[in-house]
């Protein structure tokens, strides 16, 4: 947690502050972009896992039995809000092969910023899973909170919403929305601008992942 906002944890492993400068980078090609946020997205990975429930399983080494500990299959749903939040799925799928995955897509209105729903495909069951919703930005917040209500409306009680950076004034307004949900962030910038983009960010992180721009 950090002083001011409260339910964010900040993941500032050296090896991410190192990839995320880079990001920032307006020279990065988009190839070394995409390969960078899939290995941000791995790292980050395994703080917002760390509370995954373990079981004992008895198996047999070379040795001798043992009692080990597996993941006790609380089953997991991976929430990209389209489309920058695909950025962060390979790498969280790498760590969690067996995840579903649920898309929500939302634009922002260029004039009032509001989020407008165009797509949602969830699996039937979110209510028994840990759902993980992923947007590299979050900047006014507005889209965060709309697609976690959305989740919600289908049941799902155990949510994390994970992004590479975020503004103060979309933490804010995050937590005002959902306090019970925490936010997983590898950096807390300055401010958005006029435009609500995030100050100094990345830019438009999908015209980054994707090449659009
Ligand atoms: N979305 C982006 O892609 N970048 C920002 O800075 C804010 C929202």
């Amino acid at each position: 947690m950090t002083k001011e906002f409260p339910n964010v944890q900040l993941i500032d492993h050296p090896l991410i502050q190192h990839k995320l400068t880079i990001m920032r980078d307006k020279n990065t090609a988009t190839q070394d972009f995409r390969n960078l946020i899939r290995e941000v997205s791995i790292i980050m990975g395994y703080e917002v896992l760390r509370d995954l429930p373990l079981e004992d399983v008895e198996i047999d080494t070379p040795l001798e039995k043992m009692t080990g500990k597996m993941l006790a299959g609380k089953k997991m749903c991976i929430v990209p809000i389209l489309r920058a939040g695909t950025g962060f799925l390979d790498g969280l799928l790498q760590l969690v092969p067996s995840a579903r995955v649920g898309h929500i897509g939302l634009y922002r209105d260029p004039e009032t910023l509001i989020p407008v729903e165009y797509y949602m495909k969830m699996p039937e069951d979110l209510a028994n899973r840990q759902v993980i919703v992923v947007d590299p930005m979050l900047a006014t917040g507005h889209s965060a909170v709309a697609a976690v209500e959305r989740i919600k409306d289908c049941d799902a009680t155990d949510i994390k919403f994970m992004c590479l950076i975020a503004a103060p004034e979309g933490l804010k307004t995050f937590h005002e929305a959902h306090p019970d949900v925490t936010v997983y962030t590898a950096a807390i910038d300055r401010q958005l601008n006029d435009h609500g983009y995030i100050l100094p960010g990345i830019g438009d992180a999908g015209d980054r992942i994707f090449g659009t721009k």
